[in-house]
């Protein structure tokens, strides 16, 4: 990877962060209830899951309570996040590794493979090519059967990015109206540099090129911004 992203406002105002998923403004509640049902359900026996860009792992932890998970790792390049993460998945009943490091270089180190790759709300700071190099990386540390699990902010099939912006600060500028004017200013600042996110179409089309099997939609957001999808490894 090339390009690092602009991500200080994860390493310095992470409590922002948390202020807007505690308002649900991005849909974690509802995204992760569901991630939680589907979990339960395809993975009754042990499973390993990898979770790069855990942040805090607050809802990661929630959604994988009581589930069979048998072994967690989490990778932040922010150690503020991961710190309060060792604490949210302190009652998860399986072994737990957090690590601090940039999630290509991860995987390029790290030669085990998982059931279980999530992605929540970080990806979408990389150019489409990093992007879809990612994915790639993330094909060849699935177990056959595994999948990868992808919840991202999207923009609609063949939206200019432009217009993906006003869109999504329109509405983060009329609905989150519990955020401090300030701390709001940062979040668009963040948003309008660093968001780059790309339509389901494009990724089914990368998915099928990589080779995984099947790409499904298991959650649908509310303004068309915020969804949750699948790519299954034969
Ligand atoms: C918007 S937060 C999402 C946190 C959590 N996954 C969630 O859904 O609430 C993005 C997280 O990804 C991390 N991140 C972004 N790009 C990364 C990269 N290339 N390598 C490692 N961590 C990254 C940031 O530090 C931050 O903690």
């Amino acid at each position: 990877m090339t390009k690092t992203p602009n991500l200080e406002i994860f390493n310095n105002s992470w409590q922002i962060y948390q202020e807007i998923i505690r308002f649900n403004y991005m849909e974690h509640q509802d995204i992760y209830s569901d991630l939680k049902k589907y979990i339960t359900k395809n993975y009754p026996e042990p499973f390993s899951l990898l979770e790069l860009g855990c942040g805090d792992a607050f809802y990661s932890a929630k959604s994988l309570t009581d589930t069979a998970i048998s072994h967690y790792v989490g990778v932040d390049l922010s150690q503020p996040a991961l710190n309060l993460a060792k604490q949210n998945l302190n009652g998860l009943n399986c072994s737990v590794e957090l690590k601090q490091v940039e999630m290509w270089e991860f995987l390029e180190c790290y030669s085990l493979s998982f059931d279980l790759i999530l992605i929540s709300f970080a990806l979408h700071h990389l150019s489409s090519s990093q992007k879809q190099a990612l994915l790639n990386k993330c094909y060849h540390h699935l177990n056959a059967g595994g999948a990868l699990l992808l919840i991202d902010i999207f923009c609609r099939e063949r939206e200019p990015r432009p217009e993906y912006l006003k869109r999504y600060c329109n509405y983060v500028g009329s609905q989150w109206q519990k955020i401090e004017r300030s701390d709001l200013d940062l979040a668009l600042e963040h948003i309008t540099s660093s968001d780059f996110p790309e339509s389901i179409a494009t990724f089914r089309t990368w998915a099928e090129i990589i080779g995984f099997n099947q790409v499904e939609v298991i959650y649908n957001g509310t303004f068309e911004a915020h969804n949750a999808i699948t790519f299954y490894r034969k």
